[in-house]
């Protein structure tokens, strides 16, 4: 089954579209053993609220692939649910791959890259060994920073158009074309989410991160057109993360058809 199909199973049976991503702030390496405790507990006590489980440098870094996080990943499939390395991929295609290739041997579903490096030798080697894994690939397309109009908000002379457009407007053509697993669109950007929305329809589902420490809501991400919600901080460093995640929960499931 492709990664589409699956975390879309999985958010229906778990009723959340949630993805939680795993960060934490810096820690002292020396202490890192703390750093994986922490991450494992706050997993425990939150999956039952998620569909998968995004992770990124702030744990790659400090405890290492096959170390520390390939043994979180485990942890993540065995609560029955998915995991997605955000490491925006961003190399030649021959760096890629092997980036890929690691990613995947450690147990990932799904990872991140960014579209600006292009196709030929750029994103088209980590999508053969995506499909040859039945692994997913989900682009940027508009990112949840304040400074994400500088690159992704540019207007462009569009080659496949012949005309102007705006730089996200050609990404999101290009998840479509190059039938990427989803897209990435912030949802401090509602109205980006709905611009994109109205290109992929349901063929390519919405990822959208920066609810709560980054300003999104969730109401207007979902009401703009986002499939599933990626939410880090407003969860990891809550008092109470378990209570954090269901009222989270709670607070979305009327919104979601998870058919
Ligand atoms: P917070 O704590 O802000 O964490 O909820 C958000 C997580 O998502 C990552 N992030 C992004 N990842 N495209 C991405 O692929 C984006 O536009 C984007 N914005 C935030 C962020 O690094 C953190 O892990």
């Amino acid at each position: 089954m492709s990664f589409r199909a699956r975390i879309k199973e999985i958010a229906k049976k778990n009723e959340s579209n949630i993805v939680l991503a795993l960060d934490f702030p810096f820690h002292n390496p020396e202490k890192r053993g703390e750093l994986f405790d922490k991450a494992q507990s706050v997993l425990e006590s939150v999956y039952p609220y998620m569909c998968a489980v995004k992770i990124n440098h702030h744990l790659v870094l400090p405890l290492g692939t096959f170390e520390g996080v390939q043994q979180l990943v485990e942890k993540i499939h065995e609560e029955g649910l998915l995991a997605i390395m955000d490491c925006k991929l961003n190399d030649i295609g021959s760096t890629n791959q092997v980036i890929a290739e690691y990613y995947y041997a450690a147990g990932f579903d799904a990872l991140i890259a960014n579209p600006f490096v292009g196709w030929e030798e750029g994103l088209q080697p980590i999508f053969s060994v995506a499909r040859k894994l039945k692994r997913g690939v989900i682009l940027l397309t508009y990112m949840s920073h304040r400074g994400a109009n500088e690159g992704y908000g540019q207007t462009i002379y569009d080659l496949e158009t012949n005309a102007k457009g705006a730089q996200y407007i050609s990404f999101a053509r290009k998840a479509l074309r190059w039938g990427a697993d989803g897209a990435v669109v912030g949802a401090t950007y509602p109205d980006k989410i709905r611009e994109i929305h109205e290109i992929l329809k349901e063929k390519v589902p919405i990822y959208s991160p920066g609810i709560g420490a980054q300003g999104g809501a969730v109401e207007k991400a979902m009401d703009a057109g986002a499939n599933y919600l990626i939410v880090g901080r407003e969860i990891t460093l809550a008092d109470n993360p378990s209570d954090k995640a269901k009222r989270l929960k709670e607070s979305i499931k009327h919104k979601v058809a998870f058919g």
